[in-house]
């Protein structure tokens, strides 16, 4: 390799994430009880081809075969996240001795083969009878998530050293409760800060539980973010992409780092009669310390003021939302788009990564997610030639070379997604895998991008 080749630090983290209901399947087995994403899914409509996660990749079954493909990929961590009702089917109380066996047998595998087991405890799977009595919208949530948070690091905190509490909390609030694309599917901006707040307390709650533990392992919470660059330098695009940053990655992370909510974002939701269900003491709980942030980040873009005629008569939830970011993100022609219609903004995960050091005092980042949707299938010889997945990861990766070299504390990168699987309302119609499977026959397929990521692991980086 040239010295200006990209080398990453020894020890870096390279690994690749899934989560639970993405992946498992087994859905009605050994004392699993539904989540709001079975319920979900389950309802005609709401996933694309009627898809459900029941069946999935089927990983709940063949978790040797891929604890094998992990291995050999060569990865050095593995995050995954465990299904709440499988471990806890009422919510809180009793465990399912099964549920904790099939995880205690995945961190078991891992450990065998070397890999550092990373744990989600919520990727968006609250079981349905906790939903049923009012979900997040209730606080006593927030207690549940603890109860069952503690309840996972007694029973697996000797063999998982890594754990982010809630994964996206903007999707879990925002996608979930306004804007309607995800589990429980509902429309109401004010209810989705209130969810916004007891995700954020969860949060707390869960760190609190950990420290309590004494366990030697760290802790975090995985939040998405976008990046948004102002379309000129008019001072109204450069606002818009403030407000912008307000409510993707200032409501999520101001809390936790500051121990409050961001001033201008506060405010606006105040005229809209929409005020974060703040008890005393919360802000307090949330923003303890925590050992790490962990990141997903998978695009972003030029943002421009555009949208002030809908300042003038907010009427539903999509349209409130609109007009409190009042911007609008405008393709750059040159963009070029991922199969999930994503635009492919490299260049925006370098500067988050450096906002993210400016903003919050240089934090230990894990990059948590980081992926894209290329549905190329087998050719006729079974090769899985997914160039554009491979062009990602690497212009992601050199973004993340540059934000090493900037001074950014970053400790590894997971990739999405180990396996093709269940994307939430896209169901099976949008491949993350670098293997891809068949979901008629379960067959795993490691793709080019596999082969890439493998020699990039096994090399610490890349040649230019
Ligand atoms: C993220 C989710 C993850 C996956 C990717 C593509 O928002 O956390 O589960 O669906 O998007």
């Amino acid at each position: 390799m040239q010295p200006s080749d990209f080398k990453f630090p020894a020890g870096f983290l390279w690994g690749t994430a899934t989560s639970a209901y993405q992946i498992e399947g087994s859905a009605d087995v050994d004392g699993r009880t539904p989540s709001i994403w079975d319920s979900f899914a389950r309802t005609p409509g709401r996933v694309e081809n009627g898809d459900t996660g029941d069946v999935a990749c089927d990983s709940y079954r063949r978790v040797e075969e891929d604890v094998a493909l992990l291995s050999e990929l060569g990865v050095k961590a593995y995050r995954f996240s465990i299904s709440w009702s499988r471990v806890m089917p009422a919510g809180r109380g009793e465990l399912n001795p099964l549920g904790i066996a099939y995880y205690r047998r995945l961190v078991d595998l891992l450990h065998d083969a070397g890999i550092m087991p990373m744990a989600t405890l919520y990727h968006w799977d609250l079981p349905q009878v906790l939903h049923d009595e009012g979900g997040w919208l209730n606080r006593r949530c927030a207690y549940d998530f603890a109860q069952y948070a503690r309840a996972m690091f007694d029973a697996l905190g000797d063999r998982v050293a890594v754990w982010f509490t809630i994964n996206e909390p903007w999707c879990a609030s925002m996608l979930s409760h306004a804007m309607g694309m995800h589990a429980p599917g509902e429309k109401d901006l004010g209810n989705a800060v209130t969810v916004a707040h007891h995700l954020l307390l969860a949060h707390g709650l869960a760190v609190k539980e950990f420290r309590r533990t004494e366990q030697p392992g760290r802790i975090g919470m995985a939040p998405n973010v976008e990046w948004h660059e102002p379309y000129s330098c008019h001072p109204d695009d450069v606002a818009a992409c403030e407000r912008g940053l307000d409510w993707f990655n200032r409501w999520f992370i101001d809390p936790i780092y500051h121990g409050r909510y961001p001033q201008g974002l506060l405010a606006r939701y105040a005229v809209l009669g929409i005020h974060p269900p703040v008890e005393d003491g919360d802000m307090a709980i949330i923003g303890q310390r925590t050992d790490l942030l962990g990141i997903n980040y998978y695009t972003g873009g030029y943002t421009r003021e555009a949208i002030r005629a809908m300042l003038a008569t907010p009427a539903d939830a999509f349209q409130q939302i609109d007009a409190l970011r009042h911007l609008q993100t405008v393709n750059v022609a040159g963009f070029r788009k991922t199969d999930i219609g994503w635009d492919i903004y490299a260049d925006g995960f370098y500067k988050v990564l450096t906002w993210l050091k400016d903003e919050y005092g240089n934090p230990p980042l894990l990059i948590t997610e980081n992926g894209a949707c290329d549905n190329t299938e087998p050719d006729a010889t079974g090769r899985v030639d997914d160039a554009l997945r491979i062009e990602y990861h690497r212009r992601h990766v050199i973004a993340l070379d540059r934000a090493l070299r900037s001074g950014c504390d970053l400790r590894g990168y997971t990739a999405w997604s180990l396996l093709d699987n269940f994307e939430w309302a896209h169901g099976y119609s949008k491949r993350f895998g670098l293997v891809h499977v068949d979901f008629q026959t379960q067959q795993r397929t490691p793709k080019e991008s596999f082969r890439w990521y493998q020699r990039l692991i096994r090399e610490g980086g890349f040649a230019v």
